[in-house]
């Protein structure tokens, strides 16, 4: 299986990673990154991993299972590693996994994991289908995928129960 319905072509999806420095202004009293500071690079990170997979317009739509493990101090530099893992019609699960690292030691903790659901979109803001499949070319795209679809079908499911 390479992805849901499908006459679209099958794309490999990229890894994305996007890399920054700790300020100050974004921690707190213990010197830690605010939650929201990460989730903004961790948004950003996945629209650019959604955009390279798809090539089309595209929206957050939900943010879903975002776990802060482990704090990301002040001054450390933070890498997000994002990677499209589930196309369904029109709609994009992006996994997100935040690391942070001390850069005299050069360690790499992984801080923080989330999934990010993106829809593509027209110009008038509608769903539209994505042009692609998703190919699975190894072992975790293939294990990834369950997670993914897992996401897509509770959610669609939430969305039906409302
Ligand atoms: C995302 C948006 C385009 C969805 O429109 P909609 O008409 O509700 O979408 P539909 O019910 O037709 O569903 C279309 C697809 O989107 C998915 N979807 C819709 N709402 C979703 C949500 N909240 N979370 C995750 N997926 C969602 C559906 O599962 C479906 O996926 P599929 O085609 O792969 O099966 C619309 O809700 C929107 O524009 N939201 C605002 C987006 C935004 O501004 N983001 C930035 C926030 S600052």
């Amino acid at each position: 299986m390479d992805s849901v319905e499908d006459d679209r072509p099958a794309v490999v999806a990229p890894e994305v990673y996007m890399t920054d420095l700790v300020l100050p202004s974004q921690t707190n009293y213990y010197r830690t990154m605010f939650g929201g500071d990460a989730m903004a690079i961790m948004d950003k990170t996945a629209a650019i991993a959604a955009l390279r997979f798809c090539r089309q317009p595209i929206v957050t739509a939900s943010t879903e299972r975002i776990d802060f493990r482990e704090p990301i101090h002040e001054a450390e530099i933070i890498e997000a590693r994002a990677r499209v893992i589930y196309a369904g019609r029109s709609s994009l699960v992006v996994r997100v996994h935040v690391y942070g690292e001390n850069p005299m030691v050069g360690d790499l903790r992984l801080c923080t994991t989330g999934y990010f659901c993106m829809v593509a979109i027209d110009p008038e803001g509608q769903p539209i289908p994505l042009k692609n499949g998703l190919l699975l070319d190894d072992e975790q795209a293939r294990e990834e995928w369950h997670t993914g679809e897992e996401i897509h079908d509770t959610r669609a499911s939430r969305r039906d129960r409302r």
